[in-house]
């Protein structure tokens, strides 16, 4: 069993979550930092009685923001405060996780400000690991949440090699409680999907009902995430859940919340139930254009 006191910034969030459980699976003490915790690393006030007797610290913070310039300077700033939180605390390991080619992308807002951020961690104070990984299996129907006015969502025919924000919360734990690396090697899924795809799927599971219309034009996302831009290199790590199995998660979840229980069969299917309610199926609620 672990014995590290790992606090996670962003911890209430979609991979925030999976991380703190990971954690406390391993037998860490894990401290969940966020604004619903009363701390916002955009002033810091809170932030040094929370990282009091702290090893690591995994940040998993987002932020919605509609410019470049504006990501930058709210993600210079919430970094910024926790790294100079961090220093007075002593803290020996700093995790940010990032997005698989940040640096290859330029007309994206989010992308802009996660520059940003790694610039701020790898120049910082503290002895870092920047872990990037590839789009969430929740990131087509995120993008839905963004676009969808009415009945219609904009949805932009991405290649990407989408990851389990579980199995991304595995490995940030596992990172945070082993030594500094620096850059991490980047993280992706097992294999590649068609964006648009993934979104009528997710809504079919979801039993949603929106009209997709695959298209660059929007404001979200541009020409220069098309191609293979967004697919990780040769030595990514590969993480082993598949959007499949994701997927079916997604669908037998909604199945337990879209019913009554049968009387003749209510323990089964409580059991049942009760195991994929665990599953987080919430959307990134904040994030707008990102990874
Ligand atoms: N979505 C993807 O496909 C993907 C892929 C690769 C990497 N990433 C990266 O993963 C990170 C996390 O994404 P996510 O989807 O898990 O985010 P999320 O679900 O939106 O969660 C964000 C978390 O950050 C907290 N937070 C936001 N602003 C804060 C502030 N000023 N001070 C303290 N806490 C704050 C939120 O809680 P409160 O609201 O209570 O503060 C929440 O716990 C992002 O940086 C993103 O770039 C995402």
């Amino acid at each position: 069993m672990g014995d590290m006191r790992v606090a996670v910034i962003g911890g209430t969030g979609l991979v925030g979550r999976h991380t703190t459980k990971a954690l406390r699976d391993a037998g860490h003490d894990v401290v969940v930092v966020a604004r619903s915790t009363g701390v916002d690393l955009a002033t810091g006030a809170g932030l040094d009685a929370e990282l009091a007797g702290i090893t690591a610290v995994i940040d998993v913070t987002n932020t919605a923001v509609p410019d470049a310039e504006a990501a930058r300077e709210l993600f210079g700033t919430t970094t910024g405060n926790l790294l100079a939180a961090e220093q007075r605390a002593g803290v020996g390991h700093h995790v940010v996780l990032s997005i698989v080619s940040v640096d290859r992308i330029a007309g994206n807002a989010h992308y802009a400000g996660k520059r940003r951020q790694e610039e701020l961690v790898a120049g910082g104070p503290i002895p870092a690991t920047i872990l990037r990984a590839t789009q969430f299996h929740e990131f087509a129907a995120m993008v839905v949440d963004w676009t969808q006015r009415g009945d219609v969502a904009t949805v932009p025919p991405l290649l990407v090699q989408p990851v389990a924000a579980s199995d991304v919360g595995q490995v940030l734990a596992e990172i945070a409680t082993g030594p500094p690396q620096g850059r991490a090697r980047d993280l992706a899924g097992p294999e590649t999907q068609d964006l648009v795809d993934m979104a009528r799927r997710t809504l079919a599971a979801r039993g949603r009902s929106v009209r997709l219309a695959p298209s660059w034009r929007g404001g979200l996302f541009s020409v220069d995430m098309a191609g293979e831009v967004l697919l990780p290199g040769p030595d990514a790590q590969l993480a082993p859940t598949t959007f499949d199995t994701w997927l079916a998660g997604e669908a037998e979840s909604t199945a337990c919340h879209g019913r009554e229980l049968d009387s003749a069969d209510v323990r089964a299917e409580k059991r049942r139930c009760g195991r994929v309610h665990d599953v987080d199926r919430r959307g990134g609620s904040v994030g707008v254009g990102g990874g």
